[in-house]
């Protein structure tokens, strides 16, 4: 190991205490970037990124859009070194169902060497060890190998609306030679990963209204179309029992699994039995013909994330209500165009729309999924510093989530992308009890300070 880094890693062992407070810190705002209740929070947020990177001696800014601020800094230019961005978000998931959450969600509380609050893993926990990685450097030597900027955004949690904007404007700004997200996880316990691949999004809502108000479902039922029975009929069209997606065209444009990358997958150390346990399911299902990992990190999928209509209290109540809904989304794969699938979803659901009921769909946020090549030089540095940090070589690997923004930094900036996770599968995110573990917090910390230096010597 190098002296400098060697140096800078040993502030960092001895600052520890100090940057989990700081992380806790973080965690204690309720930076929900969902609800417009908590605007001002996340707002507080980024006032304080924005403030701690000003006291680490970065110049740094927060920077106003039509939704939530972003926070951008920067540390000096390195001449002759490449430039490295850092993209992250402070924004959190909604903390519901609040009843399960063993400890409450903005008081961060430490568990088995965990900590445990909305946010730890997802981004806040993985976004802040970059940050302690450049504290590190610039406490022991004032400077850094390369020049690192920060991008925060407090939007990524609903579909990153404005940044692609921001970032069309300010292309000059930004420029780099990669960017660098931990907003991912690792393989598995002691299994580092670097991600290549992520799919994408599209995201809807159903509205169907019935009568213009409800009914007894014995004086009118059976006369009356009821909206709740046409939405499941809906929602049951679109998938069939192999696990097919239904809408026309739907697979027209996805990119088949090369074989190369099915014995990759079928190489890595998977347990299947662990996997289900974990989730406390007896058996899994899915399209048929994949195995489990093809399934959730390229292939397409159909999820119903929220269902609503009729009575939901306690006991039996007959009633033909007069509305119902659901939030539904479909994760895409590479080539996939999420407005494609919004008209195929339109063709395919309006058809079903029998007399009675007015039919409305609202397409929220889409994305497309993205596959990048894993031969390149700045990502073979990224492996190294990844061992460095966590003692174990990263598999490559790719994943279900989306991260909307990844695609246009790869087309628009041209820029290559690394997706370095800390975190783990069982890290709850966007669940109840979401935790990140303080060894991981730690051991992320080091994989990022050594790839300052390890970017840097990339010829
Ligand atoms: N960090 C996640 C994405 C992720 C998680 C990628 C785990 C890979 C592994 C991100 O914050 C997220 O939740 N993204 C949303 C995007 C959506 C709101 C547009 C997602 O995937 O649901
Ligand atoms: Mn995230
Ligand atoms: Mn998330």
């Amino acid at each position: 190991m190098p002296p400098a880094l060697d140096q800078v890693l040993s502030y960092a062992t001895d600052q520890d205490s100090q940057f989990e407070a700081d992380l806790e810190a973080l965690l204690r705002i309720p930076s929900i970037s969902a609800d417009s209740q908590f605007a001002p929070q996340v707002r507080q947020a980024a006032g304080w990124l924005v403030e701690h990177l000003q006291t680490l001696g970065l110049q740094s800014e927060l920077i106003e859009t039509p939704g939530h601020p972003l926070v951008c800094a920067t540390t000096p230019p390195v001449p002759g070194a490449p430039v490295a961005l850092v993209y992250g978000h402070y924004d959190v998931q909604p903390p519901d169902p609040l009843d399960q959450w063993e400890s409450p969600p903005f008081e961060p509380t430490r568990r088995d060497g965990n900590l445990y609050a909305r946010g730890a893993t997802d981004d806040k926990g993985q976004m802040l060890t970059h940050i302690k990685s450049v504290q590190s450097w610039l406490a022991t030597h004032q400077r850094l190998p390369l020049q690192v900027k920060f991008l925060i955004e407090g939007e990524e949690e609903i579909g990153s609306e404005h940044l692609e904007e921001y970032l069309a404007e300010h292309a000059e700004a930004l420029a780099c030679d990669c960017v660098v997200i931990s907003d991912t996880a690792q393989f598995a316990r002691g299994i580092p990963a670097i991600t290549y691949g992520l799919r994408g999004i599209a995201y809807y809502e159903i509205h169907l209204q019935g009568p213009s108000h409800d009914l007894h479902s014995g004086v009118f039922g059976g006369a009356v179309t009821n909206p709740i029975v046409t939405l499941t009929k809906m929602l049951a069209a679109l998938v069939d029992d192999a696990g097919r997606i239904q809408l026309p065209n739907f697979y027209d444009d996805v990119v088949p699994l090369a074989e190369r990358e099915r014995k990759e997958f079928a190489g890595l150390p998977f347990d299947e039995d662990a996997f289900r346990s974990q989730l406390g399911v007896e058996g899994l299902t899915g399209e048929v013909g994949f195995s489990t990992l093809e399934r959730r990190w390229a292939r397409p999928s159909y999820d119903i994330n929220g269902i609503w209509g009729g009575y939901q209290g306690e006991g039996a109540k007959t009633v033909l209500p007069a509305q119902a809904g659901a939030k539904l989304s479909f994760r895409l794969v590479p080539n996939q165009d999420p407005e494609k699938i919004t008209a195929s979803l339109r063709s395919l659901l309006e058809p079903l729309v029998p007399p009675g009921i007015q039919f409305e769909l609202i397409a929220y946020h889409g994305a497309p999924g993205i596959a990048m090549p894993i031969d390149s030089p700045l990502l073979a540095a990224a492996a190294r510093a990844v061992e460095l940090g966590f003692g174990h070589r990263p598999v490559f690997i790719r994943e279900g989530g989306s991260i909307p923004i990844v695609n246009t930094f790869a087309e628009r900036l041209g820029a290559e992308v690394l997706l370095l996770g800390w975190g783990q599968n069982d890290d709850n995110l966007h669940a109840p009890n979401e935790k990140f573990s303080l060894a991981d917090f730690h051991r992320g910390i080091r994989a990022s300070a050594a790839l300052w230096e390890c970017l840097a010597n990339v010829p």
